[in-house]
């Protein structure tokens, strides 16, 4: 019989990654879906459909069926995810693959069920859901069923979610919409305000990715940038500094502290003196923006270290999950069809 993919799914609000059981990262693609306005039938999911984002002819919709850590547009998030998961899962005669699908904090239950029944028409045999910050934790190799306290801030596309983790459960958890889309808008009206320059999403989170800095740069960099230029009406290219990308992104950063002071408030005093000694652990492709930890060590004092591979964690602790299922399976939220 030919082999079934058992895997562990990330639905983010940016990307969707999926770990294969023993095979590691077999996909890793921008949530974004391209369908026909007229007769609903998908014509690009991934890389593909991103590149049409804001560049489809009328009778094309490209969206990013999830936003700010909830379902924007549930028809076409679960077409994604079915699309992803067929692509990956291989030819099935018997039994179709098992998944761990991890899913943002803001999805509710009728979504959930939708979602996972989009997986079983996707021929997956079974699907379990798990927390994000969970998963996060067992990708990070975090020993989570140990007494100490482990605080997980990841910091995604359209949501970060910041949780206390202690014997394998969340004991403090709570989210905030102030990650990587935020500080892209922050940046947009920063521009528009200071260069009268209207740039666009993709320019912006190029820039943020390029030169942004949670802290000023010691070496000033720059990048060349095209928008339109809001008297003339025409296109205009003009340098921006990293120091302004910095000053930019200061409110949701600040905004995001507080979050992350938030949680730490309502902790049990036992559990944050652990975390006050471990440190906190970033997670997430938003956390890759240069010097996050420093900024957060300046503003609380508590020291922050950087996962490896942080926008792919969540998706490793799902697909290890099934590896290793006497250690980690227990750590599940079932919820069998
Ligand atoms: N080097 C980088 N510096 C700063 N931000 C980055 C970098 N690389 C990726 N990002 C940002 O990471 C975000 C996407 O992260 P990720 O893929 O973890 O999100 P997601 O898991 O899909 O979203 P969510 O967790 O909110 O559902 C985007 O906002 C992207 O711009
Ligand atoms: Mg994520």
């Amino acid at each position: 019989m030919p082999q079934v993919l058992d895997m562990g799914v990330d639905l983010g609000t940016a990307s969707v990654v999926i770990y294969g059981k023993n095979r590691g990262i077999v996909l890793d693609q921008p949530a974004v879906i391209a369908i026909d306005r007229g007769t609903r039938n998908i014509l690009a999911v991934g890389e593909e459909a991103h590149r049409m984002l804001g560049r489809t002819p009328g009778n094309i919709i490209a969206m990013r069926p999830l936003q700010s850590g909830s379902v924007g547009n549930l028809e076409l998030a679960c077409a994604m995810l079915s699309t992803f998961v067929r692509k990956v899962s291989g030819k099935h005669f018997l039994s179709g693959p098992r998944v761990i699908l991890s899913l943002p904090a803001g999805v509710n239950d009728t979504e959930r069920r939708a979602f996972t029944g989009a997986l079983f028409e996707a021929g997956a045999r079974r699907t379990q859901l798990m927390e994000r910050p969970i998963a996060s934790a067992i990708g990070c190799k975090v020993k989570i069923g140990d007494t100490l306290g482990h605080m997980i801030v990841d910091v995604g596309g359209g949501l970060t979610e910041i949780a206390v983790i202690s014997m394998g459960r969340c004991v403090v958890r709570d989210s905030c919409q102030f990650a990587g889309d935020q500080m892209d808008d922050a940046i947009i009206k920063y521009i528009r305000r200071k260069h009268n320059l209207l740039i666009g999403e993709i320019t912006a989170e190029d820039l943020k990715i390029n030169i942004g800095s949670a802290t000023e740069r010691q070496e000033q960099l720059y990048m060349e940038v095209t928008g339109r230029d809001l008297i003339s009406g025409l296109p205009k290219v003009m340098r921006i500094y990293s120091d302004e990308v910095t000053e930019a992104i200061q409110d949701p950063l600040e905004a995001l502290m507080e979050s992350i002071h938030g949680v730490l408030e309502q902790t049990p005093a036992e559990l944050a003196s652990d975390i006050f000694d471990s440190g906190i652990i970033l997670t997430g492709g938003g956390a890759q923006l240069a010097n996050l930890p420093e900024a957060i060590y300046e503003t609380l004092h508590i020291r922050c270290d950087l996962a490896q591979d942080p926008h792919e964690t969540v998706a490793i602790g799902c697909g290890m999950t099934l590896e290793h299922w006497s250690e980690f399976g227990q750590y599940i939220g079932t919820r069998r069809r």
